[in-house]
């Protein structure tokens, strides 16, 4: 993992790859995919992204205003999915799915070590677009894995593309995540229970 230039960061979101936002609130860390985002401004290098209010990271949000996107691979593809269909507001999904995390240089809210890339952002403005709130968030930092991006994404880059439903897209193939305990318990490394117990189907 290394770092890319903040001008650079805005290509990390080409070909819209599903994304994790990671939040911190009162040292409480919590991760929502995320699929509608798009730069909206190169100099400086900033990025929009769209949610529904009635998430718990939309308040963090409102909160904080700090975030990090990070970008998953085919690897994480149950996890991702397992991020989206549960609130993070009393429990603490990333510990639970043991997904390792790290904090960044600018902002306080953690990054997901193992993914392609991450980007440290701060919310300039945000305001409401028919049922969702808009965020425009500057790009603070931005790192990335050096085989799967160099200035744009390389061949060996297997991100996620959300289709809809539990389908994702990935180098031209559909995946189909599962909620199956033993699939997630495989991918976290074992041990966690989170999943044992039904998942609260948000949307
Ligand atoms: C692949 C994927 C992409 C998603 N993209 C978005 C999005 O762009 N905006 C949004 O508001 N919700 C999106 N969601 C739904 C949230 O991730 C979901 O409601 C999540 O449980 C919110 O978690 P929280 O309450 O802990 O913040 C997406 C879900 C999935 C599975």
């Amino acid at each position: 993992m290394r770092e890319i230039q903040t001008i650079n960061a805005c290509r990390l979101l080409s070909g819209n790859p599903v994304m994790i936002l990671t939040t911190s609130l009162h040292e409480r860390y919590n991760a929502m995919p995320l699929s509608w985002a798009m730069p909206c401004s190169q100099e400086p290098p900033c990025i929009a992204i769209s949610l529904t209010p009635s998430q718990h990271t939309y308040h963090v949000l409102r909160e904080t205003g700090e975030f990090v996107l990070n970008i998953p691979n085919r690897r994480m593809l149950n996890r991702v999915h397992a991020l989206g269909k549960a609130t993070g507001r009393h429990r603490d999904k990333l510990s639970e799915l043991m997904w390792p995390t790290r904090f960044g240089r600018f902002v306080r809210a953690p990054y997901l070590t193992d993914c392609l890339a991450h980007i440290e952002c701060q919310v300039q403005s945000h305001q409401t677009v028919g049922d969702r709130r808009l965020f425009v968030a500057q790009v603070m930092v931005a790192c990335a894995d050096a085989e799967a991006f160099d200035t744009h994404w390389t061949e060996q880059a297997d991100t996620l593309h959300y289709l809809g439903g539990n389908e994702y897209l990935c180098q031209g193939k559909i995946l189909y995540a599962t909620d199956q305990t033993e699939d997630l318990k495989r991918e976290a490394g074992g041990g966690l229970d989170l999943f044992l117990r039904p998942i609260e189907d948000l949307n």
